[in-house]
């Protein structure tokens, strides 16, 4: 079975597929039929991903962040598969856990440099070959609970995932008239290989559960919840949503930070839960 998008069948390519939420929507997506092309710029970790799919696919190693990358993971996904139907442009690094003073300009760089416009490119050369195959498709784009939300760390990350909301936005509006779909997913906290980046700090690794006990649903999510939102997006099943961001963060976005809603802040989740216990009449 091939992976069909707006009456055309060809391949998908997830970037940051050797990890996380690229290596779930790989497998969400193969398990639908699609013949994956997993691009990471650890070639080996998006061999691994590639050896766990069912369908024809491939990995291949590239740095998306530069023009080069891009078109070599391009190349490689037309000469292999001809047409390529889907994008999930979902690498991403979370950089500097600096204080705003302290932020070596470098790792700005960096982080924006991987985060937008390695996304840009990867839309342009998505838009190119849509233009070349004469098809319409679909492209997601995974933004961040960090597109809609400020924090007082990781400022690159969060100006680098702002900037992902722009380049869905453009693309819907350029794509929308030739029924070329983007949209974006913006995960709340998921445990992965992101978060051992900061492992020692607040807001990093060590501290991830005691967060998500903050989150509106209690708990952090999983990146195979991520990418069913990834799929959905990416099908026909979600043919007239176009420039949307949904977010899979449990509730966390729509918390009021002002107002006692259980989630992050001040609140003790505790006290937040056993007033819901006995408000449903349940012991408090
Ligand atoms: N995990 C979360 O809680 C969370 C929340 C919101 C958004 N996100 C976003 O999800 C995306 C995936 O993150 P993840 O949590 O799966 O992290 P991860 O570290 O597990 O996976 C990221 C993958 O991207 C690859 N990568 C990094 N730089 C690259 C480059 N220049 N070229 C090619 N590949 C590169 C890495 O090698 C890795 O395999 C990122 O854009 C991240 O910002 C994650």
């Amino acid at each position: 079975m091939n992976f069909s998008l707006s009456g055309s069948e060809g391949a998908v390519i997830v970037t940051g597929a050797g990890s996380g939420l690229g290596a779930a929507s790989a497998r969400k997506l193969a398990s639908l039929g699609a013949s994956v092309v997993a691009v990471d710029v650890d070639g080996a970790s998006a061999q691994k991903t590639v050896d766990s799919l069912a369908t024809k696919s491939i990995a291949v190693e590239a740095d998306i962040s530069n023009p080069e990358g891009v078109s070599h993971y391009m190349a490689t996904a037309v000469d292999s598969f001809g047409t390529v139907v889907g994008y999930h442009l979902n690498a991403g690094i979370i950089g500097s856990f600096d204080p705003l003073p302290l932020v070596r300009v470098e790792d700005f760089d960096r982080v924006m440099a991987v985060n937008v416009r390695g996304t840009f490119l990867g839309l342009q050369a998505a838009f190119r070959q849509f233009e070349a195959q004469r098809t319409a498709g679909s492209i997601v784009i995974t933004a961040s609970i960090a597109s809609l939300r400020g924090s007082h760390d990781v400022i690159a990350y969060q100006t680098s995932k702002h900037a992902t909301l722009g380049l869905i936005r453009s693309a819907a509006m350029y794509g929308g008239p030739v029924g070329i779909r983007t949209n974006g997913v913006a995960p709340g906290l998921v445990p992965t290989e992101l978060h051992t980046a900061a492992a020692d700090l607040p807001g990093g690794g060590s501290d991830i559960f005691e967060r998500g006990a903050t989150v509106p649903m209690r708990r952090t999510g999983k990146p195979s919840e991520v990418a069913e939102a990834v799929s959905f997006l990416l099908s026909d099943a979600a043919s007239y949503i176009n420039g949307d961001v949904i977010s899979v963060d449990g509730g966390s976005a729509f918390v009021n930070s002002v107002r006692p809603s259980g989630g992050a802040g001040k609140w003790d989740p505790s006290e937040a839960d056993a007033y819901v216990r006995t408000a449903m009449g349940g012991d408090s």
